[in-house]
């Protein structure tokens, strides 16, 4: 029986695929059907282990490209090649995403300047090559990771709730821009989710954010892909310019 997703043959693009949220949802939206070009920047053997699972796991196409998402120059050779092999492009899961904790009067340049650089610029990047390749074919979904706590903040991470912020106001603005071509773009915002991203959190500190979510859990990637399995497919076809919380009811 056809998925009613809607996304069998279908291309996807996700940024940060080696690892945590982003690899689930390259394993998802494969599972559904879609060719998946993944992206990471430090490990090119992972990489070519993760295009080779997805191929083995669901038998689709895909391809790995290992680039830094802040270089332009990069993250235009990929989408150059995706337009050569595919002609198309009709989702991109903005999600490669970094994050560095810093009190405000321990921001180092260094460390504004990367954090920026990869999660602003990185995903403005990724969203002005795709939506031109979807705008060829009048249509495609952009989803961009946020976070809960570019919503609310947090303690220690105004440098990464300012990025994550950021990434709201380019889904709100890159909404409306791209309506009328009918793509649509969306974020979602993830609680606290169990991946290397916060890993190094001390025991008591993951107990108290636990204890702080309404559902009484952790997050797992599955339950942000999921979210970003409805974005991708036609069943949202009228949800643009969205954040949606996947938090566990965090901030209820
Ligand atoms: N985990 C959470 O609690 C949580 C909550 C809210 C939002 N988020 C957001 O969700 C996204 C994914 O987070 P995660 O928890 O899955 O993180 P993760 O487990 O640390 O994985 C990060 C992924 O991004 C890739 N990456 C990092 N910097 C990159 C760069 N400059 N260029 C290209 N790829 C890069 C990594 O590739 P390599 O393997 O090659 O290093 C890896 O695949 C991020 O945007 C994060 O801010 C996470």
């Amino acid at each position: 029986m056809e998925s009613s997703f809607n996304l069998k043959g279908k291309i996807a693009i996700v940024t940060g695929a080696t690892r945590g949220i982003g690899w689930s949802c390259a394993k998802v939206l494969a599972k559904n059907g879609m060719t998946v070009i993944i992206n990471g920047v430090s490990d090119n053997n992972m990489l070519n282990q993760r295009v080779d699972e997805l191929k083995e796991l669901y038998g689709v196409e895909s391809e790995g490209y290992l680039f830094d998402v802040s270089d332009s120059n990069a993250v235009k050779d990929c989408y150059n090649n995706i337009f050569k092999k595919y002609k198309r492009l009709d989702v991109l899961v903005n999600n490669a995403g970094i994050m560095i904790d810093a009190l405000i009067p321990m921001i180092s340049n260094e460390m504004l300047d990367k954090i920026l650089d990869v999660n602003i610029k990185g995903a403005i990047y990724n969203l002005q090559y795709a939506s031109r390749l979807m705008g060829r074919n009048k249509s495609g979904s952009i989803i961009n990771i946020s976070s809960i706590i570019g919503r609310f903040g947090n303690e220690g991470q105004t440098v990464y709730s300012a990025s994550k912020a950021a990434l709201i106001g380019i889904t709100m603005s890159a909404a409306k821009e791209l309506a009328p071509q009918n793509i649509r773009v969306n974020a979602v915002a993830p609680g606290i989710i169990q991946t290397d991203l916060i890993k190094n959190y001390a025991a008591d500190k993951t107990m108290k954010l636990r204890d702080s979510i309404k559902m009484k859990r952790i997050g797992t990637p599955e339950d942000i892909s999921n979210t970003v399995l409805f974005l991708s497919s036609s069943l949202s076809e009228y949800v643009t310019g969205q954040v949606i919380g996947v938090d566990g009811g965090m901030l209820i």
